[in-house]
C-alpha cells in the first residue's frame, strides 16, 4: 500500500433543522446522531448547557423545549426542528440577572456550582406552572436534578424567594397596568 493513499474519509449524512434557540431562529445542518446538549453547546457557543452524566440521571444538561423541561443529553437535535428552545443564557435580560437567578445567587443555592444551570430551568419550568409552590411541589420539580454537594436546602430556598419575587413582579406589573387604565 503507498503511503501517498489518503485516509478514507466518512461523510456522514446531515439534515437542516430550523428551531428557535433563545428567541432566535437557527438554522443548521447536524448529523441526525448529535444530541441537542452538544448542538447548543458546541455549535451554538451555549456552554451554560452542562453536560454531566450524559445519560439521563443528573439533569445538569436541562434545557427548556417549547417550555417543558427536558434533558438535552437525551434528545436529539433533530428533535428540536420547529421548535422553540431556551438555555440559561436566554433568561436575563439586557444584563438584569432573571428573579431566578438573582434569587439563586442571594440564597447562594449552589457549592460547585456545576448543576446550577440545569436547577435554574428546571425551577423556571416548576414556577411557570405553580407560581405558588410548596415544599412537595418543589421535590416533585427539582426531582429530576442532581446536586452532588447535596446543598439541596439552599435551592428549595431559593425557589421560595424566586417565586415570591416574581408573584411580587407580577403585583407591581398588575398595580401599573392599573393605574394606567
Ligand atoms: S448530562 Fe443530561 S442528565 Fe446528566
Ligand atoms: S452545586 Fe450542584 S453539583 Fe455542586
Amino acid at each position: 500500500m503507498s503511503t501517498d493513499d489518503a485516509p478514507p474519509t466518512l461523510d456522514y449524512p446531515t439534515e437542516e433543522i430550523t428551531l428557535s434557540v433563545n428567541g432566535e431562529e437557527v438554522t443548521a445542518d447536524v448529523e441526525p446522531r448529535h444530541k441537542l446538549s452538544d448542538f447548543l453547546r458546541d455549535s451554538q457557543g451555549l456552554r451554560g448547557v452542562r453536560v454531566g452524566c450524559e445519560h439521563g440521571v443528573c439533569g445538569a444538561c436541562t434545557v427548556l423545549l417549547d417550555g417543558d423541561a427536558i434533558k438535552s443529553c437525551l434528545t436529539y437535535a433533530v428533535q428540536a426542528d420547529g421548535r422553540e428552545v431556551e438555555t440559561v443564557e436566554g433568561l436575563a435580560e439586557d444584563g438584569t440577572l432573571h428573579p431566578i437567578q438573582e434569587s439563586f445567587h442571594e440564597e447562594h443555592a449552589l457549592q460547585c456550582g456545576f448543576c446550577t444551570s440545569g436547577f435554574v430551568m428546571a425551577t423556571k419550568e416548576l414556577l411557570d406552572d405553580e407560581p405558588d409552590p410548596d415544599e412537595e411541589d418543589i421535590e416533585r420539580g427539582l426531582a429530576d436534578n442532581i446536586c452532588r454537594c447535596t446543598g439541596y436546602q439552599n435551592i428549595y430556598d431559593a425557589v421560595l424567594r424566586a417565586a415570591d419575587r416574581m408573584d411580587g413582579e407580577e403585583a407591581e406589573g398588575d398595580a401599573g397596568a392599573e393605574a394606567e387604565k
